[in-house]
């Protein structure tokens, strides 16, 4: 079974990943994870803080001489601002006198952001407790496992590519515009998925279904509001005549309304899946909120922060598609070694005449 856990504060020392569940024999290309590194941090309206970070990753453990071993893949992305923050995410109780940032509690929680709740939640009184975990920093550390997870689907030929969608996202006109007014912007990407061979998932459980696991890993996405498979809701004012994709000797389709996916499993056409994002919670124009130090009126908290994140979504979204689509992969072929991972999807193809 293919598992991910994460660690790490946007502002703390690193982010890191475990990925477990790998074959062995997996040929990892290190200029090839640090390149969607890079992506996620470029996209017109990222803050200042893209050009304090280069991403790169570091491998601990799992890899010898570029091939996983079969063991747990241990990644780590380090950041570089932190040096700005020693003594305000120090790890341990710090020492010596205040410096840098992070040194005072913030009490002024932003609408739209995990402030409020989080605080209420764990019983913080520094907003930062809840802050630095819930920013989507650490969406670098997913997007180093997707990585991983894409070349694992490159062996069985399965290829995942994620955009903006520009018209419904944040094009430079726009960003322009919402930053002169200190606001910010949401927008939508599209997610495909080439090679996907027919039955990833499975309508036995509905934990199982892979449009439910695909739109669970997005909706856990920062600032993802909603999910669509294929026409996603636009297939709810069609008739059936419509919205279905005809069945042609081969199998083949001339249309893929559904977006790949039928009863939970992928159909073996190109996976469609779309994802939105809502406004950014940070303005430089803050909102009305409450200071919690005196529940009086005041303004939320402003912090540097982007005006539009949607083509960084759109590496993120790729990322977690590309990992439950490897996993869902693992699941139907197995294989401690990567051969027997490639040898049984082979197989299958064999099976029902997909060669
Ligand atoms: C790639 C990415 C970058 C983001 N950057 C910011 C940011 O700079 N400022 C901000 O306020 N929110 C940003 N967000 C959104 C917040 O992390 C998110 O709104 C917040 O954690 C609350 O969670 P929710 O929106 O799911 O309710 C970003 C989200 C993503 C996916």
């Amino acid at each position: 079974m293919l598992d991910l856990s994460t660690a790490g504060e946007s502002h703390g020392p690193a982010l890191v990943a475990i990925l477990s569940g790998l074959p062995a024999g997996l040929e990892l290309d290190r200029a090839a994870i640090d390149a969607d590194l890079r992506r996620r941090q470029q996209g017109y309206g990222r803050s200042p803080r893209q050009q304090i970070e280069t991403d790169e990753v570091e491998v601990l453990a799992g890899l010898r001489h570029g091939r996983t071993l079969g063991t747990p893949l241990a990644l780590v992305v380090r950041n570089r601002d932190h040096r700005n923050w020693t003594w305000g995410m120090d790890p341990w109780p710090p020492e010596g006198e205040p410096e840098g940032k992070g040194t005072k509690p913030v009490t002024l929680p932003r609408p739209g952001h995990a402030d409020l709740a989080g605080v209420q939640k764990y019983g913080h009184d520094d907003v930062r407790d809840a802050l630095e975990r819930a920013s989507a920093r650490h969406t670098a550390a997913h997007v180093a496992a997707g990585a991983v997870a894409k070349a694992l689907l490159g062996a069985i030929g399965v290829g995942v590519c994620g955009e903006a969608e520009p018209e419904h996202g944040a094009d430079p006109a726009a960003v322009d515009a919402a930053r002169k007014d200190r606001d910010t912007l949401g927008g939508t990407v599209v997610v495909r998925a080439t090679g996907v061979p027919p039955g990833l998932g499975s309508y036995a459980r509905k934990e199982d279904r892979l449009d439910a696991r695909l739109a669970a890993t997005l909706m856990g996405i920062q600032a993802v509001k909603s999910v669509e498979i294929g026409d996603g809701k636009e297939v709810a004012g069609l008739r059936g005549s419509e919205a279905h994709d005809e069945i042609y000797p081969g199998p083949t389709r001339r249309t893929n309304h559904a977006g790949g996916i039928e009863g939970g499993m992928s159909n073996g056409e190109e996976v469609v899946v779309r994802c939105s994002m809502k406004p950014l919670p940070t303005l430089m124009r803050p909102l009305a909120s409450i200071d919690l130090a005196t529940g009086e009126p005041a303004q939320a908290l402003v912090e540097r922060s982007d005006v539009s994140a949607v083509e960084a979504l759109a590496v993120v979204a790729e990322a977690a598609v590309a990992f439950e689509l490897a996993r869902a992969a693992r699941e139907k072929f197995a294989g401690d070694a990567l051969g027997d991972f490639v040898a049984a999807h082979r197989a299958y193809l064999e099976r029902i005449n997909r060669v």
